[in-house]
């Protein structure tokens, strides 16, 4: 009798079970109308306030964008890297990869703000994070997907995992696909998702090795072409001007588009990170030819990416909490 049960039980799991989409929808436990009845407003909201943010000053849809990245490779989209330090907390804004450099904070504050006024307590920063990101993409002319919901924010920040997870611009290509892996992305969405670089800037000190001295015999990266490295080494000297600011896509800076994957071609990429996508790797050589070629394909292939990007560990159910200042937990 117990064991004809639990046959049956079995049975109908088998049979049943790839018919259940209880769970499975894209992204997982996350799904795109998770704020439907409880904060109808929030997308229009989140949008309002990035387009504010983006008019005044065209580089913040950038940092948005890197901001949602940097959170993702660090314990999960869970706005750990929106904490400020206090009590047991040391901030991942302190990491290597995030000082002096990650930004946007202030625009976060100000759409949590004004969610919390309309919906109090319900959405999460790491969800602010996620639609900022994808609006972001949208106001720069960028593709647009809809956004699955329902991450919760985080108790704690690691700063070491923010150092040793977001892949840093002189890393080799296989350590590069490696942090990528170890998040559970693959070499399509590399290529893919480091077509972000198609706007906003970096520092001096970010890519000077290439200029001067790359693999330590005083040469500069003969896959950098020459001319373009004379002209970048005017504004970041071998010494000093550590913070200069360098668009990373020199033909449109502040339009989403597949100019980056074009630069990649001429040799004008500025970070190593990115020009080894061409040099190193056949696979991913061939897809920034493909992009480089199509604007489409790189949109479709951005918009999933940045999906799988936002789906990385997110705590949902009851787990962490919905934060009432993004820059701390709640009391
Ligand atoms: C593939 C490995 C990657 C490396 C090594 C890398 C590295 C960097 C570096 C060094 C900068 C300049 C930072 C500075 O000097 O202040 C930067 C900027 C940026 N990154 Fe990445 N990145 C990678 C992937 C990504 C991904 C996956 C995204 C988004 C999905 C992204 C979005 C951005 C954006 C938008 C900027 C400009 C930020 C601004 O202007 O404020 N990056 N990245
Ligand atoms: C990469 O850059 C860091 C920081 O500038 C430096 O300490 C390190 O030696 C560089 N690594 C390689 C392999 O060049
Ligand atoms: C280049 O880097 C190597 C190894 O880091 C160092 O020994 C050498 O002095 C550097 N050369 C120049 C010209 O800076």
């Amino acid at each position: 009798m117990v064991n004809s049960i639990n046959f049956l039980l079995l049975f109908s799991l088998l049979v049943f079970a790839p018919f259940c989409h209880c769970k499975k929808k894209v992204g997982g436990y996350l799904y795109p109308q998770f704020y439907d009845d409880s904060c109808p407003k929030v997308e229009e909201i989140v949008k309002s306030i990035v387009a504010k943010a983006v008019t005044k000053e065209p580089r913040m849809a950038a940092s948005l964008l890197r901001l949602h990245f940097h959170d993702c490779f660090v314990k999960g989209c869970d706005a750990s890297v929106l904490l400020d330090s206090s009590g047991t907390i040391i901030s991942e804004k302190r990491s290597n990869p995030n000082r002096n450099s990650a930004r946007g904070f202030e625009v976060i504050d100000e759409i949590k703000s004004a969610l919390e006024k309309e919906c109090p307590h319900t959405v999460s920063c790491a969800d602010i994070l996620t639609l900022a990101a994808r609006d972001s993409t949208v106001l720069t002319g960028g593709p647009s997907w809809g956004v699955p919901l329902g991450r919760r924010d985080s108790l704690g920040a690691s700063i070491s995992g923010s150092n040793n997870n977001i892949p840093a611009p002189n890393n080799t290509f296989q350590t590069i696909l490696t942090k990528f892996k170890l998040k559970g992305l693959n070499i399509v969405d590399l290529v893919a998702l480091s077509g972000s670089h198609t706007i906003g800037d970096s520092r001096c000190t970010s890519f000077r090795q290439r200029l001067y001295n790359q693999t330590g015999n005083g040469k500069s990266d003969f896959t950098l072409d020459q001319n373009y490295a004379a002209q970048l080494r005017t504004q970041c000297p071998r010494s000093g001007g550590d913070q200069n600011l360098f668009v990373l896509d020199f033909v449109t800076p502040v339009k989403f588009d597949n100019y980056y994957f074009q630069n990649l071609l001429a040799n004008k990429g500025l970070l190593s990170s990115d020009e080894i996508l061409l040099t190193k790797n056949q696979v991913s050589a061939a897809l920034v030819k493909k992009y480089a070629e199509s604007n489409d394909l790189f949109f479709e292939q951005f918009a999933k990416s940045m999906v799988r990007l936002g789906n990385i560990t997110p705590l949902t159910g009851s787990r962490g909490e919905i934060r009432k200042h993004c820059r701390k937990i709640n009391t």
